[in-house]
């Protein structure tokens, strides 16, 4: 197994002992296989589409989909727990939320000091740990969702409050206990309430004032900020010190300053091999046959992206995804990863600040353990 590989495999397995082998194991014995208590694994690329993009017969909102436990905190109507006629009319109104110009300019604003003061301490030559650095940037970027103006301290609080929600949950939970629902519902107001403000201001450089001038409800343009502060957040502070470390183990990091024309191949490989988002949950709607699995309505169904991505082999930016497989880990069909075009740009803001600063090395790390994302705890890089 390569070096990266081997680092990749301690990160899975820093965050899921346990499910990690065991949910890759079964990728191996067939690609659907009905594990009970867990529910009905699928683990291939084909077979996940054909699920993600198959409406009337699996759902996120009934029983063991990611609603259930949701729903009691964030309310009914969040993008991730609703369907139908509903969902589709609120996704064609935040289509045009994150156009290219809007994402630019917000990325530039965000990041801009948190990036100065990375560039600053590689230029000095110090070592730099990454992941703060990553974190503070979404937590600027949560502010920046929710319409708050504020400071360091701000973005790590609502960083916190973010994380304080998403860590309520667990691979083997599906219903939050009434003080659970009570502590999410107390931490995302930290989030929301500076979000209605913004709303009721109405400043269109404010994303829910661009809500509101798009034709949104109040209480839809709350539900879609939520939405974005919890599935936006940790998929990119997973994502980034990964990406990094993979660049650095595969010896693509010093090649990207001199070949920038290959970073777009590298992120997207980078994302297949590490599929920040590594599972996503369905509930069966209407009996289906899933390769050779007979699948019925109440089921649970958990795609493994993470198999059906690996699947392809190791890290090789050279090697073109086939079609199955391609954005698998942004999600596919109705569902579709609204905040791509965010993520793409926070994640080239910070590794043209890396490459811009010359080739910089990863010198220290540890993997993050017992978390829902796999993620590193510390990545520490310094300037060649
Ligand atoms: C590397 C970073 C990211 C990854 C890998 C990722 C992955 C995903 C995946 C796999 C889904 C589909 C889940 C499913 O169908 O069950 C999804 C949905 C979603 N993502 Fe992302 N995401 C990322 C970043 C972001 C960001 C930055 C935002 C917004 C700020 C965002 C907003 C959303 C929203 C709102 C949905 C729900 C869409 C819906 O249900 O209609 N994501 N994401």
């Amino acid at each position: 197994m390569s070096v990266a590989a081997r680092w990749e495999r301690r990160v899975q397995l820093g965050a899921h002992p346990l499910a990690y082998p065991l949910v890759r194991g079964i990728g191996r014995i067939a690609p659907v296989v009905r594990v009970p208590r867990v529910g009905v694994v699928v683990s291939d690329a084909v077979l996940a589409r054909e699920v993600l993009t198959d409406t009337e017969g699996f759902t996120k909102t009934g029983p063991g989909s990611p609603a259930d436990l949701w729903t009691p905190v964030v309310g009914p109507s969040v993008l991730l727990n609703m369907e139908g006629a509903d969902h589709t009319r609120l996704r064609r109104t935040l289509s045009g939320l994150f156009t290219p110009r809007f994402v630019d300019r917000l990325c530039m604003r965000v990041a801009a000091e948190p990036m100065a003061a990375l560039r600053t301490r590689l230029a000095a030559g110090r070592c730099v740990d990454l992941v703060p650095v990553v974190r503070d940037l979404a937590g600027a970027v949560i502010c920046e969702l929710v319409g708050l103006r504020t400071d360091r301290a701000g973005f790590t609080r609502a960083f916190e409050a973010t994380t304080a929600v998403t860590s309520m949950v667990r691979l083997g939970r599906s219903r939050l206990t009434p003080a659970q629902v009570a502590r999410g519902r107390a931490e995302l107001s930290v989030l929301t309430e500076p979000a209605a403000e913004a709303f009721a201001h109405g400043d269109p450089e404010s994303v829910p004032g661009r809500m509101r001038e798009l034709g949104l409800s109040e209480r839809e343009a709350l539900g879609a900020v939520a939405a974005f502060v919890l599935t936006g957040t940790e998929t990119l502070v997973s994502y980034l010190p990964r990406l990094v470390a993979l660049t650095h183990d595969t010896g693509w990091l010093p090649r990207l300053v001199d070949e920038p024309e290959r970073i777009d191949d590298v992120v997207s490989e980078a994302l297949r091999f590490t599929v920040p988002s590594p599972v996503m949950l369905r509930s069966v709607a209407a009996e289906r046959t899933l390769a050779t699995v007979r699948v019925r309505s109440g089921d649970r169904v958990v795609i493994a992206t993470i198999s059906a991505a690996k699947g392809l082999g190791a890290f090789d930016p050279d090697r073109p995804h086939p079609p199955a497989v391609q954005r698998l880990w942004f999600g596919a069909g109705p569902h579709f990863c609204l905040g791509m075009p965010l993520a793409s740009a926070e994640i080239r803001t910070v590794l043209d600040t890396l490459l811009d600063a010359g080739p910089v090395v990863v010198v220290d790390r540890e993997v993050a353990r017992r978390v829902l994302i796999p993620a590193y705890r510390r990545l520490v890089v310094r300037r060649v």
